[in-house]
């Protein structure tokens, strides 16, 4: 059938394959309430400037309540031949009203209609998303709180390096979570401002009031340009960017907690509420969600290059290759949102083990720095050859199969006649992280006061 709302330049209706490839309305129809959000400020401010009659817009902010509950409880019937969300809500509001709701449309385009909606969308979904990553960083506050002093092996390259403990450990993803959130807070204030009014691509003759709808929306003031109004999605690609960096975050995270679990490691244990087993070798227990969190993160950064490359190259102003705007969106947004979920469930859930972190710091002689600083500071040793004095010492260490702590003073003596028994009392792994006071180091005590400092930053 001719298509009722420009079926006047039309003789025919579009064929079965061109409305496949058109149509939108199974996925933008999440835009339901900002589409009618968007319409009833419009609605309202085109009355308030004796554009419409009152009486037309009363009918209009009626009847779009109708089609509000309608969809809320389900009875809406989304029609693909309206294509989108936009037309298949204004199909409807005529149905239910008549007349009044063809002047709806006056001083309006989709092209204006569809950015406002998915900038009111995306600005939800990072609020919400602001509310996912704070959940996550207070179970990780509350792990390292309990952990303030438990001492675990730190890593460069993988490899045993310096102890620190967990509490400072969990506190770093603590930071990036944080970066994350500021990150969602930029994205929030620069999407603020609203486009309703650009029309389709050079705004209108009509006395509209731009800043009237764009506070009834609850934006900071109207855009600029009318051309860059409808054609920018910097909105959804920050959502995107700011989407990737934390599922990075996260799959970081997942990727520690997949090692932690290994039998090798064994730094925690994750109960039955976040393990499967194998249907072949009864005694595992795989950490699954953990390995799916870490893998997820390549759908959201997917959907940012994708969105990237559906943009790049197109000329002013709107083309109907931004409506392959959405989906990439709302799959990061879904997927994001289940990632956080797990990676705080796992965070809560799991029961780290003290005594299998100190059996693995023992082995890699983390304190060989504490060691090779002391030379430096008691027998003025310059650090080069400190270095040099305590690599041959770690050597025989390795020899004799023993920790730094362990190996007798007289075979110390035997590489440098001038250490003293009093070295011992920097090579227990205690004293090493104890000795990290400096402001963001490892020391428990500085430790303690982050998690103060955390709760108060960021809860
Ligand atoms: N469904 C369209 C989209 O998502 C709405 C805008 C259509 N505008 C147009 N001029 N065809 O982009």
């Amino acid at each position: 059938a001719v298509n009722e709302l420009w079926g006047g330049r039309f003789s025919r209706g579009p064929s079965e394959i061109m409305e496949r490839i058109n149509v939108s309305i199974g996925f933008d129809k999440k835009l339901w309430a900002q589409d009618i959000a968007g319409s009833k400020a419009h609605a309202t401010m085109l009355a308030a400037q004796g554009i419409i009659t009152q009486d037309d817009a009363d009918a209009i902010l009626k009847g779009l309540d109708q089609v509000a509950e309608e969809i809320r409880d389900g009875r809406f019937v989304f029609k693909t031949e309206h294509e989108d969300i936009h037309m298949n809500v204004e199909s409807r509001l005529k149905e239910l009203i008549g007349e009044p709701a063809g002047r709806l449309h006056t001083a309006r385009s989709r092209n204006d209609q569809v950015a406002t909606d998915f900038k009111l969308w995306v600005r939800g979904a990072l609020q919400r998303l602001d509310g996912d990553m704070k959940a996550l960083q207070a179970a990780l506050i509350e792990q390292a709180e309990r952990h303030v002093d438990t001492i675990m092996p730190g890593f460069t390259h993988l490899q045993t390096a310096q102890p620190v403990t967990f509490g400072h450990h969990l506190l770093a993803y603590v930071e990036m979570l944080g970066r994350d959130r500021a990150r969602v807070r930029d994205a929030i204030a620069r999407l603020n401002e609203c486009p309703l009014g650009s029309a389709a691509l050079a705004g209108t003759p009509y006395p509209i009031d731009r800043a009237a709808t764009a506070a009834a929306l609850g934006f900071d003031r109207p855009t600029a340009n009318s051309l860059d109004a409808v054609s920018d999605r910097d909105f959804a690609l920050d959502y995107l960017a700011t989407a990737s960096i934390c599922a990075m975050h996260l799959s970081r995270l997942a990727e520690e907690i997949v090692l932690w679990c290994t039998t090798q490691f064994r730094f925690i244990r994750l109960s039955d509420a976040f393990t499967s087993g194998s249907s072949i070798m009864p005694q595992k227990k795989n950490p699954d969600a953990a390995e799916l969190v870490r893998a997820k993160c390549g759908r959201v950064i997917g959907a940012l290059s994708g969105l990237l490359v559906v943009m790049k190259g197109l000329p002013l102003a709107y083309s109907k290759d931004m409506q392959e705007d959405k989906e990439p969106v709302f799959e990061a947004d879904d997927t994001l949102a289940l990632c956080l979920a797990a990676t705080t469930g796992m965070i809560q859930d799991m029961t780290p083990d003290p005594a299998a972190m100190r059996r693995a710091v023992e082995a890699g002689f983390p304190t060989a720095t504490d060691l090779a600083d002391w030379l430096v500071r008691r027998l003025g040793l310059p650090f080069r050859e400190a270095h040099h004095v305590t690599g041959r010492i770690v050597r025989l260490a390795e020899e004799r199969a023993c920790g730094l702590s362990d190996v007798p003073l007289d075979v110390m003596r035997g590489v440098d006649a001038r250490i003293t028994e009093e070295v011992y009392a920097v090579l227990s792994l205690e004293a090493s992280v104890a000795s990290r006071t400096s402001f963001g180091g490892t020391a428990p005590e500085r430790v303690r006061a982050a998690v103060a400092a955390a709760r108060e930053r960021f809860l």
